[in-house]
């Protein structure tokens, strides 16, 4: 409901009104090395589907911290994970952020943000903060939805992923989603 609530108000910056299924959070946490990382962010993560998941792979060393626009939500997940850094920022200030939680760089980043509906000009700015806080060799994840495939900001940023990362590969479509997701999993 809250989801759906805040798509109402803002559907460009939420992006979706269903949360994540624990089949595609399975998928987007899994083969980035998060079990072995010792820095982790994840950005966008709405309901909180994938924070539980990381929270249950890291190890009690490594670094962890959330980012999330939206305020309420924001607000909600504050509440759900006490024990979790959670910043109320845009992903674009991903370098100043990582600054303040005293990381060099992070080896895995796991993001939901709605790229789909990102005008090119935004999907260029947040993939420039996000890859310039990445440790070499360090991981990224985000997802999309079958449909967007087709959509011409679907192409761009598959085209832009695949202009900044060493690796880019796309896992088979999560069927059991709704609705049915794929996912980039990156290597810098
Ligand atoms: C598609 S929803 C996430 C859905 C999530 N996978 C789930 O299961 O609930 C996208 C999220 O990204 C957040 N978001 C959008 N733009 C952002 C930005 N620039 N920085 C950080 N978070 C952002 C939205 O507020 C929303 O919570």
């Amino acid at each position: 409901m809250r989801l759906l609530k805040e798509f109402v108000r803002d559907p460009v910056g939420i992006g979706t009104v269903l949360p994540s299924s624990r089949y595609l959070a399975r998928e987007m946490t899994s083969e980035i090395g998060l079990e072995r990382a010792e820095t982790v962010v994840e950005i966008g993560p709405g309901s909180g589907v994938f924070t539980s998941q990381i929270l249950k792979m890291i190890t009690s060393k490594a670094k962890f911290f959330v980012v999330e626009l939206n305020p309420r939500i924001h607000e909600h997940l504050s509440e759900k994970y006490p024990n979790v850094k959670i910043y109320n920022e845009s992903a674009e200030n991903l370098p100043e952020l990582i600054k303040k939680e005293k990381m060099n760089s992070v080896d895995v980043v796991v993001s939901s943000l709605p790229w789909v509906s990102f005008p090119p000009e935004l999907q260029d700015k947040l993939m420039d903060a996000i890859y310039k806080t990445m440790t070499k060799g360090g991981r990224f994840s985000t997802y999309g939805y079958i449909h967007g495939k087709i959509m011409p900001r679907g192409h761009s940023i598959k085209k832009l992923l695949k202009s900044k990362f060493h690796t880019v590969d796309t896992s088979e479509i999560v069927w059991q989603n709704l609705p049915p997701a794929f996912v980039y999993k990156c290597k810098k």
